[in-house]
């Protein structure tokens, strides 16, 4: 059962069972089955966040292909295999606000808690009120409030138990706006819509000025476009405490001189977050770095791409090339943010 087809990367051996499940009872059940028997199961929903090994997988893969949006005044309840984008059109077209920016992330709807998806100012935990999941070591059905998902950035309870919790249903909280945005948060969006941060457009004025965005960094799946072919960011951008953001911007001055600023994020209290895509781009690897067949994206320094002929070892020795050569030069151990299934950095 070849897998690679089934990955934005087109990488990856094949897995010793493949299983379509169409409705949530079928998720439970093809997991279930495989769970009596003791064999691995890797869950398969838009494959745009999944670096699976040439090796392949040893277990039951099961692709997530459950259909069914609901929406009731503000609140939208997605099945786990509705595809994401569509997902925001839909709310869009509704005129409702709340994951407008979100548009053009590739995926399906249930992997979006799982790595508390965001984008050009909003995370998907903002608008999340439930989470609907097969709990694998109870054997039941459970639902998890917001504050039962201990979102975070790029994070989840999801994220940290990941052979607990099958997502079945995602539930959404948006906000009626009468047809404008929330507030812009990403200084990038209001700069492309001639308007300040925080201030609130027509929704899908929003919505197209982040697909255009995207589209620019080579973030838009596109098949005949080998900038896509690619998991979007490779890395997350690191979150440093205090003593280790002054470190590094020691490192920065000596490096690149006294003038020269990194990107600086909001994080958590006595903590900085910083660009992956910047320290890649200083550390040497700019845009379309690399000669072999997987390259740096000629787009965007933090996605890494498969120029067609790549093999996932290919992938894996570029992003250990990227990895080391950040840390040489800035002290900074960068983490992958796609999900790896039989392979390691
Ligand atoms: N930059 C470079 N070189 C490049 C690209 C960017 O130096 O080739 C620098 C620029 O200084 C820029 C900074 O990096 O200001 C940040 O770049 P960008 O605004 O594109 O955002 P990002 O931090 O690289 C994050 C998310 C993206 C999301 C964008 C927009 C992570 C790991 N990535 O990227 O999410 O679309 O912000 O909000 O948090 C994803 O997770 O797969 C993803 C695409």
């Amino acid at each position: 059962a070849e897998l690679a087809p089934l990955t934005t990367f087109r990488l990856g051996g094949p897995a010793r069972r493949l299983v379509t499940a169409r409705t949530d009872e079928d998720v439970v059940a093809a997991v279930r089955e495989a769970d009596a028997r003791r064999e691995p199961v890797l869950l398969i929903g838009g494959g745009s966040n999944l670096v699976i090994a040439d090796e392949g997988f040893e277990g039951t893969a099961v692709r997530i292909a459950t259909r069914g949006v609901t929406l009731r005044g503000t609140a939208m309840e997605l099945a786990a295999g509705e595809v994401w984008t569509d997902a925001v059109a839909r709310t869009v077209e509704a005129g409702l606000a709340g994951v407008e920016c979100l548009a053009g992330i590739p995926g399906s709807a249930g992997a979006t808690p799982i790595q508390n998806v965001g984008a050009y100012g909003q995370e998907v935990s903002a608008a999340i009120s439930e989470v609907v999941a097969y709990d694998r070591q109870r054997d039941e059905t459970v639902t998890l409030p917001n504050a039962a998902c201990a979102f975070a950035y790029r994070h989840s309870r999801f994220k940290e138990d990941p052979a607990r919790f099958v997502v079945l249903r995602v539930r959404f909280e948006l906000e009626d706006a009468e047809g404008l945005s929330a507030p812009l948060k990403y200084a990038e969006t209001a700069k492309a819509l001639g308007v300040g941060p925080g201030d609130r457009v027509p929704l899908e004025r929003a919505r197209e000025a982040v697909l255009g965005l995207r589209a620019g960094k080579g973030m838009v799946l596109d098949p005949a476009d080998h900038d896509t072919w690619s998991a979007g960011s490779f890395f997350t951008n690191p979150v440093l405490t205090s003593a280790e953001h002054a470190e590094f911007l020691v490192r920065v001055k000596e490096r690149l001189g006294a003038e020269v600023i990194p990107p600086a994020y909001p994080a958590a209290a006595d903590h900085v977050k910083t660009s992956a895509a910047w320290l890649i781009d200083k550390a040497g690897f700019t845009k379309g770095y690399g000669d072999g067949p997987a390259r740096i994206s000629t787009k965007h320094a933090l996605a890494l791409t498969n120029r067609g002929a790549a093999t996932t070892a290919d992938l894996l020795a570029l992003a250990r090339e990227v990895r080391a050569g950040v840390h040489e030069a800035f002290g900074v151990t960068l983490v992958n943010e796609p999900v790896f299934v039989g392979a390691r950095l």
